[in-house]
């Protein structure tokens, strides 16, 4: 019912969509996009698999570093950071736009934060400390990262635990000091499925401006699948956002096909609804006025490299590429959703 409503709803707003039979063919992605267009990836995995390199340079002009800039990997122990893997991926990723990600988060941590102490002067050393380094190449940060619960309270993070609610502020207040012209943005997940919490995140981002703190965005993680959220509520989530003022990165992009984990085998019918699902997602997207749109970042390139099955141990295929590398009918909805 669902899937059948959300068909229909996308059929009222876009008129018909074309089928992803088409040969959408291989030529550059982000040639036909009028925003950054990224993927993220793990250096490891693009030395697993040459075909990511290819892939990656073909169709993406911007990086987001999916594991060396978080916590526990650039900065292993107390006053020691380790800037070898961050220093690779910025020379790996030199002609294109690298987004920082992440400073604040509440995992992926180190274990010797939770012994230590004087977590505020930690917090502020390590955002001054990463972004100072990279500030030639990086001028985009995700500073906090899934700070809310799903009610729109606070989470009871070591951060908020060790330095109180303010953690928030603080973080991005170092991170503006650290690099003044970088743009700073919150990120979070179930954004456009969860309105209650989109508005705490909204709250939050605005009383961070009237602080002084110039957020520059919100970035809607959108790990998706191809029944919900409904195209309405992503368009009702984007509206709010780029209304307050703040622009849009849908950060974190994946479209599961298999959100239940009851499936066993991905059928022709299931890439199919996800062709759809990508065409409505992009085609929203590029509803906002452009001056808000920071991009679409896309949670990994191809199917083999993708957290989805190895997180939730099930079958899935949640992005552009298969298994293989090679194009699938959702590249197809995405790029027939760029079209004039
Ligand atoms: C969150 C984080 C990402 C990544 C995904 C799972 O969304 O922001 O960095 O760890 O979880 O892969």
């Amino acid at each position: 019912m669902r899937i059948f409503l959300n068909l229909l709803i996308t059929i009222v707003l876009y008129g018909c969509v074309p089928a992803p039979h088409e040969d959408c063919g291989s030529r550059s992605l982000w040639g036909f996009a009028d925003f950054p267009l990224g993927t993220a990836f793990d250096l490891r995995n693009e030395e697993r698999n040459r075909e990511l390199r290819t892939v990656f340079n073909t169709h993406f002009n911007s990086f987001t570093p999916e594991n060396e800039f978080k916590f526990e990997n650039i900065h292993p122990q107390p006053h020691q950071y380790n800037w070898f893997e961050a220093d690779r991926i910025i020379s790996f990723a030199q002609n294109k736009r690298v987004h920082g990600h992440t400073l604040i988060w509440h995992e992926q941590l180190p274990d010797w934060i939770f012994s230590a102490e004087n977590h505020e002067h930690i917090m502020k050393e390590h955002i001054k400390a990463v972004v100072r380094r990279y500030s030639d190449k990086i001028k985009s940060w995700d500073v906090v990262n899934e700070a809310l619960e799903e009610n729109g309270n606070l989470r009871n993070s070591i951060w908020k635990q060790k330095i109180g609610k303010d953690y928030i502020y603080k973080a991005f207040k170092a991170a503006s000091e650290a690099d003044p012209d970088a743009e700073l943005f919150y990120n979070d997940f179930n954004l456009a499925l969860n309105p209650r919490k989109l508005d705490a995140v909204i709250d939050i981002c605005t009383s961070l401006r009237k602080r002084g703190i110039d957020v520059s965005g919100i970035g809607m993680q959108m790990h998706i699948s191809v029944s919900a959220p409904y195209p309405m509520e992503i368009k009702e989530a984007i509206d709010k956002i780029w209304r307050a003022g703040f622009k849009v990165h849908f950060s974190e992009l994946d479209v599961s096909v298999n959100p239940l984990g009851n499936k066993t085998v991905i059928s022709e019918d299931d890439l199919t609804d996800q062709y759809h699902t990508y065409y409505e997602v992009v085609k929203t997207y590029r509803s906002i006025p452009k001056a808000y749109q920071f991009g679409i970042t896309l949670w990994g390139v191809g199917d083999a490299d993708s957290w989805l099955e190895s997180y939730f141990n099930r079958v899935d295929a949640g992005v552009l590429f298969d298994h293989s590398y090679r194009p699938k009918p959702a590249f197809c909805g995405f790029k027939k959703a760029l079209s004039p």
